[in-house]
Parts: C-alpha cells; sequence; structure tokens
C-alpha cells in the first residue's frame, strides 16, 4: 500500500520521475502526474481506470503560468481567475500546443486551475511542470476528500498519498466553459453560482447529461455508491418501503431508528457540501442495501450538493 505522509519533497521526486502522488486540494484530493510526460499522463488514465475520452485539469501554481498553456484569453475568463484563484474553480480555455492531446481528449480546449490547499501550493512551487490531476477514486465512483478514501481505493496504485487533512470544501470544483466571452457552467461545483454572477453577472448553467459532447466527463451516472440512491421525501420513501434495509442520508433531521447520516444539523450548506461525500462512502460499507437521501435548499452550494446527489441515484 502507498505511504501516506507530509514530505513535500517526496513527493516532488516521485512527480519528478514520472510517478504518481495523491494531492490534497480545497475541493478533493487529485491524483497527480506531469502534465508534461505522456507516460505519467497514461498512468493516471490506467490507474483510475478511466476512459481516454474524458479529459483532465491542470492544476498550475499561479495566474501567470497560464499564458505559455493557453491561447485568446477572454475578458470574463481574466475576471474569474483574478476573483477566485487559487480556489475551487476551473476553466475551460483554448489551448496550446504544450498542453497534451492526452490531457485535453483531442479536444482543442483545456481545463485549469489553481487549488488552495497550502500542501499542494507548496509542493507547486517546488515543481518546473504543472500538474494533472482527476479525482483521486476509480472512475465513476464517489470523489475522495480524505487521505484514508485515497488508500482504500488506490492504494496499490499510488506511489505516495501526500496528506492534507479532510477537504475543507469537499466537493469537486465549479467547471465554467466560454461560449465566445460568455461564461457557461458546465459542472455544479465548489464555487456557488451567486459568488461567480457577482463578478461576470448571470451565467447559464448546462444541464449535464452523457449527449453533452462538451463535457464527456459529465455522465448522468458519475460519483455513485455501489448501493442503489433513492432521493426523495425521507417519511415518505420510509412509509412505502418495508423491504430494504435502509440506510438514511438526511440534510438536518435526525432518524435514530435508522443508520443514519446527517449532513448538517444545524443546516449550513457549506458543512453539508464537506461532509457529503463521507456520508455516501460511510452509508455504501453500512450493512444497509438501500441508501434514501433527500434535496437540500438550492442557495449557495446546494445546487451543486443536488446535483451530486442526482448523480449518485442515476446508477
Ligand atoms: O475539484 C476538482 O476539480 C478536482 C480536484 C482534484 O482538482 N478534480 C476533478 O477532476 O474533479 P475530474 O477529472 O474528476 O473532473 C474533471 C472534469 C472531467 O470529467 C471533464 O468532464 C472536465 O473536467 N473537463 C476537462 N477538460 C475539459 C474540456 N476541455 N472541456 C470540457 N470539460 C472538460
Ligand atoms: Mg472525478
Amino acid at each position: 500500500m502507498a505511504e501516506i505522509g507530509k514530505d513535500i519533497q517526496k513527493a516532488a521526486n516521485i512527480l519528478m520521475a514520472g510517478g504518481l502522488v495523491a494531492i490534497p486540494t480545497e475541493t478533493v484530493y487529485g491524483l497527480a502526474a506531469n502534465a508534461y510526460e505522456e507516460e505519467a499522463i497514461l498512468k493516471v488514465f490506467k490507474a483510475k481506470n478511466r476512459p481516454a475520452f474524458d479529459p483532465l485539469i491542470t492544476h498550475i501554481r499561479s495566474i501567470k503560468a497560464i499564458d505559455p498553456l493557453t491561447q485568446n484569453i477572454g475578458q470574463s475568463a481574466r475576471l474569474l481567475m483574478e476573483k477566485f484563484w487559487p480556489g475551487p474553480l476551473t476553466l475551460v480555455l483554448d489551448k496550446s500546443d504544450a498542453i497534451s492531446d492526452l490531457i485535453s481528449s483531442g479536444l482543442s480546449t483545456a481545463a485549469f486551475r489553481i487549488p488552495r490547499h497550502a500542501l499542494t501550493r507548496e509542493l507547486l512551487n517546488n515543481l518546473d511542470f504543472p500538474l494533472v490531476a482527476p479525482s483521486a477514486n476509480p472512475f465513476g465512483y464517489v470523489s475522495p476528500t480524505r487521505p484514508e478514501h485515497v488508500e482504500a481505493q488506490l492504494g496499490t496504485k499510488v506511489d505516495y498519498i501526500l496528506d492534507g487533512g479532510p477537504c475543507p470544501v469537499g466537493i469537486e470544483s465549479t467547471i465554467i466553459g466560454f461560449d465566445n466571452d460568455t461564461p457557461v457552467v458546465l459542472r455544479l461545483g465548489g464555487l456557488s453560482i451567486e459568488a461567480i454572477e457577482q463578478v461576470v453577472g448571470t451565467v447559464r448553467v448546462n444541464d449535464h447529461s452523457s449527449s453533452n459532447p462538451k463535457a464527456p466527463g459529465m455522465l448522468a451516472s458519475h460519483y455513485s455508491p455501489a448501493k442503489k440512491v433513492v432521493i426523495g421525501n425521507i417519511r415518505n420513501l420510509l412509509d412505502a418501503d418495508k423491504n430494504h434495509k435502509i440506510g438514511i442520508l438526511s440534510y438536518q433531521e435526525k432518524y435514530p431508528d435508522y443508520t443514519n447520516f446527517v449532513l448538517s444539523e444545524v443546516g449550513d450548506l457549506d458543512e453539508a457540501a464537506k461532509r457529503l461525500f463521507e456520508g455516501l462512502r460511510w452509508l455504501d460499507s453500512q450493512d444497509i442495501d438501500l441508501i434514501i437521501s433527500e434535496y437540500v435548499p438550492t442557495h449557495g452550494l446546494g445546487r451543486a450538493i443536488n446535483d451530486r446527489l442526482n448523480r449518485a441515484a442515476a446508477h
């Protein structure tokens, strides 16, 4: 099994030698490799069992570092990166030849962000190349928000796990693409739409589906636990189902007679986002055969939480 530790130099050495390191970010743990080495990039796809048509996010250390990797950055993209980087926002931009077609899955655009986690930022500052890093989970499963999650699923496939503790945001970055200069949200995530709209005005949110060619990885059934998930009114669902061993993922309310994970007793959506994947993982490991859950309010990170619940249920 891979070692878990806080040794940045060790992580840097492995990456320089073309190895894989799980890195902490504010959103989820990433499975990182040297973005300039095609062999290392291929290892990422292999370790995750990820199809080659699902492009990767490149993690950079500074806004300045974006210039050689991209072309034609528009005004809105500039505004967004200046306001929200480092942070849980990924921008899809026209790529330069410095970005391999393996990273972009052959598209002319590629995804970039500066993560906001002290350890990983220090790591990036110690490297003279950017890092490609998809979430560090097997393709299709729930993203990891703790080093132990990575160890449990990719422990034999990664060379080192950089321990940055639990991820403070807990849900993947918001992804924005551009239609000319008009921002389009391709994936809801850890930066709220309200925050984005304060900077660039009203944005369009693409509804994700498996037929959306601009976002090949955003399949309807993604981020799924192994167990079946049903979403609705929890009381009604409990009344209607007497056949399954049920586990409950609730927003605020406690269900003491059941295997139950409460996202946020005080009704704080940031706390709920931070705990969501941990809750899905925990319920998946319990002696139950059905997970029932409910939607959360649709402001702030609530929209992204509901999006992930829908995908978990689309299995
Ligand atoms: O928070 C995050 O974004 C985490 C951390 C590790 O940074 N990363 C993450 O990566 O969630 P991943 O690979 O699990 O999801 C990235 C998604 C892909 O599924 C893909 O759909 C989208 O980004 N993407 C990447 N390049 C794209 C492009 N050129 N056009 C459209 N979508 C793209
Ligand atoms: Mg992922």
